[in-house]
């Protein structure tokens, strides 16, 4: 296959798996190195890679589960607490082989517009995502949990002005997804030609 098929069907083909999809199988941790050196090759501007990741496997899985669920505890008031969102932050993630901790480290001299930084990131997972496609790996970017809490962000190495994206969940395939159906292309596209 020449590499325009083999990239179009990459793209094409490419779909969200959800930890409730993933086999207990792990995921061989080179294929996780090469997700990431391909994250590194994502565009950005001014040479700055603001992308950062932490990879949670094994017992790691377990820190960053314990980690969420009791600042969700911590922070939340009693009378707003929902046991079963705290016992899915609890469970959830022991379903993944790998999650990886999405940030976007924001330049000393804030010189690239912030928005440009996360725009960089949202790169590096897309070849995260694809690379995942390749290798018939299950894999999803959530935003849920601790993403947009300001107080998480230390466990994760950030600081006050970097940002906290999200969670790349990654796992072997036990159920596939359904082809995905999106609204055409044109319905988004203005091709301007004279
Ligand atoms: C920035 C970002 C955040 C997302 N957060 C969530 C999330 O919190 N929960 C969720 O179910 N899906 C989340 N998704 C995944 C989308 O729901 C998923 O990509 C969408 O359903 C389309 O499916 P597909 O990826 O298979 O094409 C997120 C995707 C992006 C790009």
């Amino acid at each position: 296959m020449d590499k325009i098929k083999i990239v179009n069907q990459i793209i094409q083909e490419r779909r969200s798996t959800y930890p409730a999809q993933f086999s207990d199988v792990p995921v061989d941790n080179e294929v996780i190195k090469q997700m990431l050196e391909n994250a590194n090759a994502a565009p950005n501007h001014g040479k700055t890679q603001p992308w950062r990741f932490v990879v949670f496997s094994g017992d790691g899985i377990k820190k960053l589960a314990t980690f969420q669920s009791e600042l969700y505890k911590k922070n939340t008031p009693e009378d707003k607490f929902n046991q079963n969102t705290y016992e899915k932050l609890q469970e959830n993630p022991l379903k993944c082989s790998h999650i990886i901790a999405i940030g976007m480290k924001r330049q000393e001299t804030a010189k690239i517009p912030e928005i440009e930084e996360i725009e960089a990131v949202g790169c590096a997972v897309q070849n995260m995502y694809l690379t995942a496609q390749a290798y018939q790996i299950g894999a999803y970017w959530g935003s849920g949990g601790v993403t947009y809490v300001e107080n998480a962000k230390e466990f994760f190495g950030l600081g006050k002005e970097d940002k906290l994206l999200g969670f790349f969940y990654i796992g072997n395939i036990a159920k596939e997804s359904p082809i995905s159906i999106k609204k055409p292309i044109e319905d988004a596209v203005k091709w301007i030609t004279e």
